[in-house]
């Protein structure tokens, strides 16, 4: 995979906090790596690499023909780039226009990570129309395992073949009684990974960095690995 849509129908499951990790991870490990804010309107990941303040452009003026694809994109550290969302939305988004519009960054990149919204809409289906794989993401909980089982059979609606979950906020005291292998059936998907509930991950919320060693990076970082194409057994089942 190297066009990865990010997804879930549920909000507030940390796909934006895995597309940073992912980012962050992969660039320090000297990948190129573009991330793609798809919530038109709502945009976050700016705001989670704390480079709002230096965003010009968005992809709405790159689709629509207002800028260059290489001034489209902001720089957030060595390695690591952002394409804002727009704010509003606008009918000359077509699915095409978009994905053309991303393809012009596939020889420059490694990855590009398409963070979808929640929901299953504009955001959503332009993200699938660009991507050649999917990451579906869930907490241990039944509604956003639902949500991600929905999101899923839409992914494979739209063609995309390749899915990989990953399970977030995993928090052994807390779930206990969770049984991932269940999780995985209920989706309906192959495990790419388990994150904890991680201290550390929450408070990068507003452009702080995750502290290298932590046990949350450490779960993001056999992720990257993984996506990487590196064997990375995965330890206990259950975690
Ligand atoms: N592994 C994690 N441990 C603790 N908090 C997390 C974790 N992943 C995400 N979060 C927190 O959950 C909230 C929602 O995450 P976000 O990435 O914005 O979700 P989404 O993009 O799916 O709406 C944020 O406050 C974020 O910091
Ligand atoms: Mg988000």
């Amino acid at each position: 995979m190297k066009v990865i849509s990010v997804v879930s129908a549920k909000g507030g499951v940390g796909k934006s906090t895995f597309c940073v990790g992912m980012g962050r991870l992969l660039a320090l490990h000297d990948k190129r790596v573009l991330l793609v804010d798809m919530d038109i309107g709502v945009r976050s990941l700016d705001i989670l690499l704390g480079v709002s303040e230096r965003v010009v452009y968005n992809w709405g003026d790159l689709v629509k023909g207002n800028c260059d694809f290489r001034k489209a994109v902001t720089e957030v550290a060595s390695n690591l780039y952002l394409l804002a969302a727009p704010i509003d939305f606008s009918e000359e988004y077509s699915e095409e226009k978009f994905k053309k519009a991303i393809n012009q960054y596939l020889k420059d990149f490694d990855y590009i990570f398409l963070d979808s919204p929640a929901g299953l809409e504009s955001g959503f289906k332009l993200s699938l129309c660009a991507c050649d794989g999917c990451v579906v993401i869930s907490t241990p909980d039944s509604i956003s395992i639902r949500a991600a089982s929905y999101a899923c059979e839409n992914v494979r609606k739209a063609g995309v073949e390749t899915v990989r979950l990953v399970v977030n906020k995993f928090n052994k005291k807390l779930h206990k009684k969770i049984n991932v292998d269940e999780v995985i059936d209920l989706v309906g998907a192959r495990l790419l990974g388990i994150v904890p509930e991680s201290y550390e991950i929450y408070s990068s919320a507003s452009g702080g960095k995750i502290p290298y060693d932590c046990k949350g990076n450490m779960a993001l970082l056999r992720i990257s690995k993984r996506l990487s194409g590196e064997n990375i057994p995965f330890r206990a089942k259950n975690l």
